[in-house]
This record gives structure tokens, sequence and C-alpha cells, in this order.
């Protein structure tokens, strides 16, 4: 199995393949599977600006399209060039949440090699997905 800073170098390449002419800023992200699987996503803007897809929301649509489902994912990893390492939208927490296991390991990285590891559980505490369950 790859380790973090293997799988932080994935989603830097998916970096590489960002869409991003309106804010010039590429995001990459890296989803691991149990068998070793790796699906990218990258952000893909759109002139019409709220139309702009996540790097983090790519790849688990990307994942999810060619089969993978929740309990299959173990890591993710997300990067930018950033002082700091990038940390996830408030949209893209809310997806992770529903999609991914709440204590899967995320790690959360820049281009000088800075890796924060979290969980989805950590970044999006009290969210909505888990009062949803609750309903009869
Ligand atoms: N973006 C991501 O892809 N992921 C994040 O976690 C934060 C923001 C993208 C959206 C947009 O294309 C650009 O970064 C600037 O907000």
């Amino acid at each position: 199995m790859i380790n973090k800073k293997e799988l932080m170098k994935h989603a830097k390449i998916a970096s590489t393949l960002s869409h991003s002419p309106y804010s010039k800023f590429k995001v990459g992200a890296a989803l691991l599977t149990k068998k070793g699987k790796i699906y990218l996503g990258t952000n893909i803007e759109n002139v019409a600006y709220s139309s702009a897809l996540c790097a983090e929301r790519v790849a688990i649509v990307h994942a999810y399209m060619s089969g993978a489902k929740k309990n299959d994912f173990v890591a993710m990893a997300v990067i930018a060039d950033l002082p700091d390492p990038v940390t996830p939208c408030g949209e893209c927490r809310q997806v992770m949440s529903e999609m991914l296991n709440e204590d899967m390991p995320v790690y959360l990285g820049n281009f000088k090699g800075k890796i924060k590891e979290t969980t989805i559980g950590k970044l999006l505490p009290l969210g909505f997905s888990s009062m949803f369950k609750q309903l009869k």
C-alpha cells in the first residue's frame, strides 16, 4: 500500500490537469482504494464561475463513476501550491462526509512537502449527514 507522501504525488499530478483560467489556482486530489487503485480529481472552472467543480468532488465522482464505493476508500490526498496545506471548501466537506467514511485519513498538502493529516469527521463536525440518518 502506498504512503501519504506517494498519494500526495498523485494529487500533484492531478493538479497539472486543472482547468482554472479564472482563478489560476490549481488543486489536485487523489482518492486511494483498498485494492490500491487511485482516482484523480482536479478543479474544472467555467466562465459561469459558480459552475466550477472542485478537485475533491471531481475525484469522488470519478471513483463512483468507475464503480468504487464508500467502503472501498482508504485515504484521500489534496494539494495546492500554498504556504500552508490546502483545506477543502465547505461544499466539498459536505460531499466528502456522505461519500467517504468519517474516520478515513485525509491528507492535506502543499507543494513544499507539508502534509497535515485529518479526517472528514474532524473537518466537518456535526455535519448534516448524521442528522439525515435520524429521519424516520
Ligand atoms: N478549489 C478546489 O478545487 N478545492 C478546494 O478545496 C478549494 C477550492 C478550487 C475551486 C476553484 O476552481 C479554485 O479552487 C479557486 O477557488
